[in-house]
């Protein structure tokens, strides 16, 4: 998902208070090497006495030897940046202790005792955003994966469960609300100006769920009453202004409680469910038992200020975060290899919710597209990884498109395999089976095999291999016989230069090219390296649909004419399959054109077969307009580059630009007129008007490339005459791309009109740093100058900076300048908040795949990078990963 200022900026030169000391070669740590922790800590309690500067925390462990472990005297609590103030054992100071790096070893006498230590933190000095930290006057924490550790001693690791009771003490005036997991069991006023509250969180949990906030925040407060009839209580805590942008979010939390109840049974566990909003945060939001912490851009939502994407980010994130409570919370994670467990299947869930609440195949074809735009890249690359991996030196580094998106993909693989029902057969067993558990992927997939009665044995390599399995398809016909030969080919991976065959199910129809009929969908299993399936009926040789619905994340390589894809493409039954004829269309023209194997005829003709296809789907009143809009969609220059062995993407950039100049004007009248169309359909969230919002800027975009003139016009008026973010932010970015004074007067306009909304003013920072201007990059170095730009905070940093290096044209400027800036960022950011300064590492860590020239540049960068005297184990872990 998811930047800079380089040191002589204002804030560009920090005092690095708290950045953690370089190791020089941080340790791997192995899968193989777990073993369970020697000892139990069933109870946990907190005393903390709250300031923004100077937290003062008193943590009680109560502990007892774990005799399902190698039995030990002494116990490792992981420390973070901590020193003791003081240590007691049975309430007695200890002298038994010594220190280990960061963390603290104590040695026991007995079987039971209880551990008292008290650590001191200062939360304003907290720039990693890891532990507990102050955002704008209020102060959060944020634990997993390693965060507890920066808090206070503790065993921090997932297969350490407690029940915790949290009290703490803070100004009233300051801090006037005080939350924590679970339940308030008592909360009173103290003479001195403070007030204290306290928390108890009935579950056992691993500490990477725990969570306190203390601020000033207002709540929007509801009820839902569960299907066994309990009343819980919702709260969605956000900063005073921004109250009146909670509703969706809160819409969408009680649709996640709904839907969760009735499609995988599961039901809410405590009388409270919490939500904070915080604009500081590393990520999109994080599942605390009970008290969830959301990033503010996936919870404000209202349409002057959030476009139809960011209502959904909204509903996904929300969904997503509330389904931890049963995947993740209530069964977790042994280690944290088995990652994937939680977020691989909490992220299917998610997506099968999205599906359900509004068009199934738009929300497959997105899923779909960021699983190509940026899980492929990385299992093609030097980052690649297995969904479970088998080693790393920084777990932060591992939340990755592979555990969590590729990781829904084979669990999506067991469904569509298992069918609906016998899936859910084993899902219930899994949450029976394991729940109060940390748990394996394996114990996930064993579950899925007795409940669902699949023979998962061979399936299982899906979590060992990594790579994008390649998938070759011919079909040879004779007499009324249609043969199909499929064969796979794993390709070779860091540490992994042998692969074996998987199981690959693939979802298929042949169809007739005159009646446009088909024998119907059928699930074939490619398991093994080659395999043949013959088909009756057809008397002409028919033509194939392969992967319908993407059942199987792979590539797909054969040999199709142009007019077989247009057929599809225009007679398809399923929606995914018909997207996916026609990106194969564009990409298979792209790809001749930038290889030169092209003559000005040839691509005439080639344009104008897309054209035809095309207008096909403009004019196809069978398609809604959302459908019609994704089917609008160029496949993306990082997409075109992955699907190349070496790529060019300047050549890539001008073939994809021309495509939609092309179209654009071949096709002027018809995106004119969709255009009007659209604009006469009034604002609602209704599947159809935001079908028309969507059409109405792709028609935009097309009418730009095409028509400038044009183009500038109609997006002005689109500008002016916007009653939504999402009409507003489309014509900005048709406008961006353009030059001209209108460019200047929008973005000026769009500014001033939002400045102070920090989620919009980063919607301005990202449509320059991502647009299709020429000058992109130099108007990126003049906004990192910009009186609102901060390495501070994560979005404003990846408003600016991963707009920018997902950006090819820019990024890939043919001087190295991009790579230089995004290399001076790393180097700038990696002191403040190493977590998001490593998330730019694999952009460039893709050298290989690019022209000469530009392969240098990029691992000069990298080389840079790497010869820097002090570095985060984030950013060293990627960089040398990325050499190797
Ligand atoms: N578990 C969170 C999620 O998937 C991810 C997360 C939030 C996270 N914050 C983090 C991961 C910080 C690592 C570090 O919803
Ligand atoms: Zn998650």
């Amino acid at each position: 998902m998811d930047i800079a200022r380089t040191p002589s900026t204002p804030d560009g030169n920090p005092e690095l208070a708290d950045a953690a000391p370089t190791p020089h070669d941080p340790p791997v740590i192995r899968r193989e090497d777990y073993r369970p922790f020697p000892w139990l800590v069933p109870k946990v309690s907190l005393d903390f006495d709250l300031g923004l500067e100077a937290t003062r925390v008193v943590a009680t462990l109560t502990v007892a030897r774990n005799g399902k472990a190698e039995a030990s005297p002494t116990i490792r609590l992981n420390g973070d940046g901590l020193e003791p103030l003081s240590v007691k054992v049975d309430g007695n100071p200890s002298n038994s202790w010594t220190m280990d790096g960061g963390d603290l070893l104590l040695t026991l006498p007995g079987e039971a005792h209880e551990i008292t230590i008290a650590t001191e933190l200062d939360p304003s000095a907290n720039t990693q955003l890891m532990g507990l930290y102050a955002s704008e006057g209020m102060l959060c924490t944020q634990c997993e994966a390693e965060g507890f550790r920066r808090i206070t001693f503790f065993p921090d690791r997932p297969d350490v469960l407690s029940v915790y009771t949290v009290k703490m003490r803070g100004d009233r005036e300051a801090l006037p609300v005080l939350l924590s997991n679970g339940n308030l069991e008592a909360s009173g006023e103290n003479d001195d100006g403070t007030h204290w509250a306290e928390w108890h969180d009935p579950w056992p949990k691993p500490s990477y769920l725990f969570a306190l906030v203390a601020g000033q925040l207002v709540a929007n407060t509801d009820s839902f009453t569960t299907m066994s009839g309990r009343e819980v209580t919702l709260n969605i805590y956000v900063r005073e202004g921004d109250l009146a942008r909670t509703g969706h979010a809160m819409e969408s939390l009680k649709k996640s409680m709904k839907w969760d109840e009735e499609t995988f049974g599961r039901e809410y566990d405590l009388d409270l469910f919490n939500i904070v909003a915080v604009s500081d945060f590393n990520m999109g939001a994080m599942e605390n038992k009970g008290l969830n912490v959301f990033n503010t851009k996936y919870v404000l939502a209202d349409e002057d200020t959030a476009t139809d994407g960011d209502f959904d980010g909204v509903e996904g994130v929300i969904a997503h975060e509330y389904f931890h409570n049963w995947s993740g919370n209530r069964i977790t994670c042994r280690d944290w290899f088995q990652l994937s467990l939680k977020e691989g299947f909490t992220v299917l869930r998610d997506q099968l919710f999205s599906q359900d609440m509004g068009s199934a195949p738009v929300k497959r074809i997105e899923d779909v597209r960021v699983l190509r735009g940026a899980q492929f890249p990385e299992d093609s690359g030097p980052l690649a990884h297995p969904i479970r991996p088998d080693s790393y030196r920084e777990i932060s580094n591992f939340y990755t498109a592979t555990v969590y998106n590729k990781g829904a993909e084979v669990i999506r693989m067991m469904r569509t395999m298992a069918g609906e029902e016998r899936f859910r057969k084993g899902t219930d067993l899994y949450f029976e089976r394991h729940d109060g558990e940390a748990a394996t992927c394996e114990d996930f997939i064993k579950a899925i095999e007795d409940g669902a009665g699949l023979d998962l044995s061979h399936f299982r390599l899906w979590y060992s291999q990594a790579g994008t399995p390649r998938v070759s398809a011919a079909l040879q016909h004779s007499g009324a016989t249609t043969k199909l030969t499929l064969r796979q080919d794993v390709p070779p991976t860091p540490g992994q230069p042998e692969k074996q065959p998987m199981p690959i199910p693939l979802k298929l129809a042949l169809f007739d090219r005159r009646t446009g009929a088909s024998n119907g969908e059928q699930l074939v299993i490619l398991d093994e390296t080659e395999k043949s399936f013959s088909f009756d009926g057809f008397d002409a040789p028919p033509v194939l649909s392969i992967n319908r619905g993407f059942s199987a994340p792979v590539t797909i390589e054969r040999e199709i004419v142009a007019d077989d894809l247009v057929f599809l493409a225009r007679h398809d039954d399923d929606p995914f399959a018909r997207y996916e004829a026609l990106q194969d269309l564009m990409v298979t023209h792209l790809k001749h054109a930038v290889d030169g194997a092209l003559d000005d005829a040839a691509r005439d003709a080639a344009r104008n077969s897309i054209a035809g296809a095309v207008k096909a789907v403009l004019e196809d009143d069978a398609l809604d307009d959302l459908m019609r809009g994704e089917m609008l969609v160029l496949p993306s220059e990082t997409y075109l580059a992955e699907t190349m062995l070496i790529a060019d993407p300047g050549q890539i950039h001008e073939e994809r630009e021309a495509l939609r100049q092309a179209l654009g004007s071949i096709l002027e009248s018809e995106f004119a007129s969709l255009h009007e169309r659209a604009t006469s359909v009034p604002y609602s969230l209704s599947p159809e008007a935001r079908g028309a919002r969507k059409v109405k800027t792709q028609a935009l975009l097309f009418l730009a490339a095409g028509n400038p003139d044009l183009g500038r016009e109609l997006a002005w008026s689109q500008y002016e005459g916007a009653d939504n973010m999402t009409d507003r932010q489309g014509a900005l970015m048709a406008l961006a791309g353009l030059s001209g004074i209108k460019r200047t007067n929008a973005l000026l306009d769009f500014y001033n009109r939002y400045r102070g909304n920090a989620l919009v003013v980063d919607k301005w920072f990202a449509i320059q740093a991502g647009s299709a201007h020429p000058e992109a990059l130099e108007h990126v170095k003049a906004l990192a100058t910009h009186e609102d730009f901060t390495l501070r905070n994560p979005n404003r940093v990846r408003s600016l900076y991963m707009a920018f290096a997902y950006n090819p044209h820019a990024f890939h400027a043919a001087s190295g300048e991009g790579y230089r800036m995004i290399a001076d960022l790393i180097l700038a950011l990696d002191p403040i908040n190493p977590q998001t300064a490593a998330r730019f590492v694999p952009q460039l860590g893709r050298w290989r795949r690019y022209e000469p020239k530009r392969s240098a540049k990029m691992k000069a960068e990298l080389e840079r990078i790497a010869a820097a005297p002090k570095l985060s184990r984030d950013t060293y872990e990627q960089v040398s990963r990325s050499l190797g």
